[in-house]
């Protein structure tokens, strides 16, 4: 059992083993779990594409390998050889009756048992708790939402332009600002690829990006990343309206795709998929004074925001249970938004902003609007915010070599990742969670 044949027969992956029915292959994975009754051997191997059941039956094995099977430690590394059948009891449908096991690399005794684990003991064990089931099942939802992103810009007309990560300037306000040497100045880790977009708009009409963005977010919130991905789209000659029917219809396809390729992923995360099967369009549309009036009425004395603050997660929670779908919230004060949005013309206290808020108490997911596309007016905005005006010189270029009206929006796929998931915090929707005090693994 020490040695590793080479194999003679196809190397399959457990995805595709139900091409395989009736003949021999060869697998190797991890031992995941495993169960014995005196005369079997039950062991769940997993290879990364799923798990698959492969029995051991002790007269078709000389005695010490038998046994050695029997204590082999869970996650250790092997090569089964076997025949494929069909098994209608089994989630995969499909089982390996054992002719051949070679131990890889017998494990040590691995942490993670199937016992109840704190939270904290599994996030520093993130490396090695990304092999279990729900993890693993978070990540494929989370690649295929990935996916779907890119293929809906891809297909619709955007060009990829990818926004730098090293920025002089702060997109979204100086309070959580990631500051960093960068040879002799000062950089900032970049928190939107928003103003960046806005150039390549004006050089591609429709453009993207889709990176790693930074907040030093100090409050430990179950909607905060320090460390997060984002996708944003912006358009040339898109106002609120447009970039509102493009956001909703982007979300639609989404829903669709992970509804579509990720049903078992959903049924081990237990999700609800009807709340998932709602999803349609249209999104209700409400105005920030709507939203206002229906925490007046449906929320808690310390939920009633006055007019003039933004709202907060737990606003968010209780006017998403409102509706059965995602709700877009629009046309903030312009007091709380960031100075690079357009005021409304029908109200200039008011801004052309857009909040995507997903069902369910999931949260914002989307946030953007219409630009502010006069250079006066953006010039007094950037001193009104108190910005270092040379630090966007290239960005008020934008407003003086053919200004456009513009609008775009960033969707957050770890917010995403929960709402589809249907996970209560962000911590499992990344692979590698960077949170306030946590910086490893
Ligand atoms: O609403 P935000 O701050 O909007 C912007 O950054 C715009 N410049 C985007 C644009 O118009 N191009 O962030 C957009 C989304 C939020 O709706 C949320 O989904 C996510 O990014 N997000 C976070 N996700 C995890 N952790 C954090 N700390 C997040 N901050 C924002
Ligand atoms: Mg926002």
């Amino acid at each position: 059992m020490t040695t590793m044949a080479g194999c003679d027969v196809p190397k399959v992956s457990i995805r595709n083993i139900g091409d395989y029915v009736d003949k021999t292959v060869c697998l190797r994975g991890w031992l995941y779990n495993k169960r014995s009754s005196g005369k079997l051997h039950f062991l769940q191997v997993r290879d990364g594409t799923d798990i698959i059941q492969c029995v051991m039956f002790k007269g078709d094995f000389p005695e010490e390998v038998f046994k050695e099977a029997d204590q082999l430690p869970q996650e250790s590394s092997i090569q089964i050889t076997g025949n494929v059948r069909k098994d209608e009891r089994s989630p995969l449908g499909f089982e390996i009756s054992v002719t051949g096991l070679d131990v890889i690399s017998k494990a040590q005794e691995y942490p993670i048992t199937p016992k109840e684990h704190g939270t904290a003991f599994l996030m520093d064990h993130r490396h090695l708790w990304l092999r279990s089931s729900r993890q693993h099942a978070v990540m494929r939802v989370r690649a295929q939402i990935i996916k779907a992103i890119r293929d809906y810009f891809d297909g619709n007309g955007f060009t990829l332009i990818d926004a730098p990560i090293f920025t002089p300037n702060a997109c979204e306000g100086t309070t959580n600002l990631f500051e960093t040497e960068y040879f002799d100045e000062k950089a900032y880790l970049t928190q939107s690829g928003q103003l960046y977009m806005e150039a390549a708009a004006a050089a591609f009409g429709k453009a993207y990006c889709f990176g790693p963005t930074f907040r030093a977010e100090k409050s430990k919130t179950r909607r905060h990343l320090t460390e997060f991905w984002m996708v944003e789209p912006e358009v040339a000659f898109n106002n609120l309206d447009d970039n509102m029917d493009l956001a909703e219809d982007f979300v639609v396809y989404i829903v669709q795709q992970v509804l579509a390729n990720c049903q078992r992923e959903l049924a081990i995360l237990e999700r609800d998929i009807s709340k998932l099967e709602n999803i349609k369009k249209p999104f209700p549309r409400i105005t920030y004074e709507e939203a206002l009036k229906i925490l007046e009425e449906k929320g808690t004395e310390e939920q009633r925001v006055p007019w003039g603050e933004d709202l907060g997660g737990d606003e968010e929670t209780v006017i998403s249970m409102q509706f059965d779908r995602p709700v877009l919230i629009h046309r903030y004060p312009a007091e709380c938004k960031a100075f690079y949005m357009k005021n409304d013309p029908q109200n200039p206290k008011l801004s052309l902003n857009v909040d995507m808020i997903a069902p369910e108490g999931y949260g914002e997911i989307i946030g953007g609007g219409q630009r502010e596309d006069d250079l006066d007016i953006l010039l007094e905005k950037i001193k009104a915010h108190d910005l270092p005006l040379e630090a966007f010189d290239w960005y008020l270029d934008l407003r003086k070599y053919g200004s456009f009206e513009h609008s775009g929006f960033g969707l957050g796929i770890e917010r995403t990742v929960s709402w589809l998931c249907g996970l209560h915090h962000v911590r499992e929707t990344i692979p590698f969670p960077r949170l306030m005090g946590r910086l490893k693994p």
